[in-house]
């Protein structure tokens, strides 16, 4: 069970909110989560709106089953919706969370996705109370990675042909952040 988050929970600093998914946001999410987007992604593109929205009914269902909290990243500045951010597991016994992103290629390269997640990690060590965040990326995800170690998190390994990604077994770099070592 994922500590401290629920579905009501709305996290926000100076530029973005942080809130679960809505079936309003389904045309947002077919425009969005195009093949770029999906490339190192465990799933696949949005094709038409009705599997956005088949999407968003499985993202809160696993928010209401406390196995997942996905959210929407909503721009203030022009109430857009931009991208997400979700803790795809928790590891109950270590007390740790695994994070997962990801952008509409149109925000791609202007340290948003950094600043989201340094923010988040904040709150997660702050607010949750967790002792430990995990990052794996695809190895050649070199965006991905660097937001990993632009934060302060440590490569724990590199695990060869570790997942299957749209049908080829692909190298996956997992790094982990401790409170202590988060760069601000
Ligand atoms: C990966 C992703 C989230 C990066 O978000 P972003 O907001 O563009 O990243 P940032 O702008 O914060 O960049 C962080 C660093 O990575 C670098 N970077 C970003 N994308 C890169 C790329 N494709 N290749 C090389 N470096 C890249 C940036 O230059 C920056 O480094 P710098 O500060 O030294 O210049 C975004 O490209 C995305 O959504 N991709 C598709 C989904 C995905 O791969 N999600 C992650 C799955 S683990």
């Amino acid at each position: 069970m994922i500590p401290r988050l629920t579905f009501e929970t709305q996290l926000e600093n100076e530029k973005y909110i942080l809130r679960c998914p809505a079936h309003v946001d389904a045309p947002a999410f077919y425009r969005l989560v195009n093949k770029e987007v999906a490339y190192f992604m465990s799933f696949d593109y949005i094709k038409d709106i009705q599997e956005s929205k088949m999407v968003i009914e499985k993202m809160r269902k696993n928010i209401h089953e406390w196995e997942k909290w996905d959210s929407v990243i909503v721009q203030k500045n022009t109430h857009e919706i931009i991208g997400c951010i979700s803790i795809c597991r928790y590891f109950d016994d270590t007390n740790a969370i695994e994070f997962g992103y990801w952008l509409g290629k149109e925000h791609w390269g202007k340290w948003i996705m950094t600043e989201i997640v340094r923010f988040f990690a904040n709150y997660a060590f702050s607010q949750m109370k967790v002792r430990k965040i995990i990052i794996s990326a695809q190895a050649e995800n070199i965006g991905s990675r660097k937001i990993a170690e632009k934060i302060g998190a440590k490569l724990d390994g590199l695990f060869r042909e570790h997942k299957s990604r749209k049908w080829k077994l692909v190298d996956i770099a997992v790094y982990s952040v401790f409170e202590n070592e988060i760069i601000q």
